[in-house]
């Protein structure tokens, strides 16, 4: 295999590996990452905040892999007991050798999780961020467990680590920087837990991916883009590429004989759209010293000290 010509042809054999996918909505990169995880013969779990949606993404999934091996969990990433009652349900799942971390929302107005915290940091890195410690014994027990999250682009506009307590509203919120901020702690968080997994002697990885641009329901979800959400969903339609484009990048840091800390996104221009490869990302996403401090912040904020 070559990393610049990665296809889903690529992926192995998953007969006998468990992977949970958070986010599977149709339409959406979570939704195709499930799907060929399922078609390569994974147990795959579908972790989402709709049961209607979930039962509609293994009805999809099963038309096209009708041997597929699917169960579904309520997950919302929005509240931390939530996050808890999920992780429970996983319990009796046994060795989880893959949990990918795709559940995101962006560009939402402000708004709090149940929990008080900024909606785009809640749900994108600290609901997340509680689950894969939640996980993390079931993923030790898989033989060579792994931890893929979904970042963006949009971590390289981000000016600083999103350090400040997610639990107070900043003076004046901006939905951008909220969402860069929170794209960012993705990467933070996948090279810290790498480093500390590493450090612990686990076999469990963690990786990161980046669809580039991809037409799914990310810009429809943000809300709030009122009469020009129409027109501003089309053109990003026109520059991006479809769901399953989004969802290679996923697929290779998942399946691919790599080692953590890689970063893997859309070989393109830009990194826009294109065959997945290994990609660089942003200097201060390898801020080892702010890694640490939103590491201590979030095991605050979650009430979870793990690893
Ligand atoms: N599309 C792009 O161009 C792009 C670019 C950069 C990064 N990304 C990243 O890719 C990931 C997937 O996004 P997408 O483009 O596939 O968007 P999407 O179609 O909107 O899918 C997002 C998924 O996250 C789920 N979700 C949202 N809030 C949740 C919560 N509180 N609890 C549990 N699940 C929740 C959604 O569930 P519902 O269906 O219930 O809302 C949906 O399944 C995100 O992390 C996003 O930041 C996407």
């Amino acid at each position: 295999m070559s990393a610049a010509t990665w296809t889903t042809a690529d992926i192995p054999d998953l007969t006998g590996r468990t992977a949970v996918v958070t986010g599977p909505s149709l339409g959406g990169i979570g939704y195709v990452t499930a799907l060929e995880l399922a078609r390569a013969g994974a147990d795959v779990v579908l972790a989402g905040r709709s049961q209607a949606k979930l039962d509609a993404s293994a009805q999809a999934i099963r038309s096209e892999v009708p041997e597929a091996a699917l169960t579904t969990t309520i997950l919302d990433l929005t509240s931390f007991d939530a996050v808890r009652r999920a992780a429970g349900d996983l319990e009796t799942r046994g060795p989880i050798d893959l949990l990918v971390n795709n559940a995101g929302v962006m560009w939402t107005p402000w708004a709090t999780t149940a929990d008080g915290l900024e909606l785009q940091i809640g749900t994108n890195h600290y609901g997340p961020f509680l689950l894969t410690g939640l996980l993390l014994r079931q993923l030790e027990a898989a033989p060579a467990g792994r931890v893929v999250t979904v970042s963006s682009i949009g971590h390289t506009m981000a000016r600083k680590a999103p350090l400040d307590d997610p639990r107070i509203k900043p003076a004046s919120y901006s939905r951008w920087t909220a969402y860069f901020g929170s794209k960012l702690a993705n990467l933070l968080f996948t090279y810290e837990l790498d480093r500390r997994l590493t450090a612990a002697g686990s076999s469990v990885t963690a990786l990161a991916a980046h669809p580039g641009f991809a037409h799914t329901h990310l810009v429809a979800n943000g809300r709030g883009f009122g009469p020009l959400s129409r027109v501003f969903n089309a053109s990003y339609g026109l520059i991006s590429q479809d769901a399953a484009g989004g969802a290679r990048p996923t697929l290779m840091a998942a399946t691919a004989d790599l080692p953590g800390g890689t970063y893997v996104g859309p070989g393109g221009p830009k990194e826009i759209v294109g065959a997945p490869t290994v990609v660089r990302s942003t200097r201060l996403s390898h801020d080892a010293e702010a890694a640490g401090r939103l590491w201590d912040l979030s095991q605050k904020v979650t009430g979870r000290s793990w690893l």
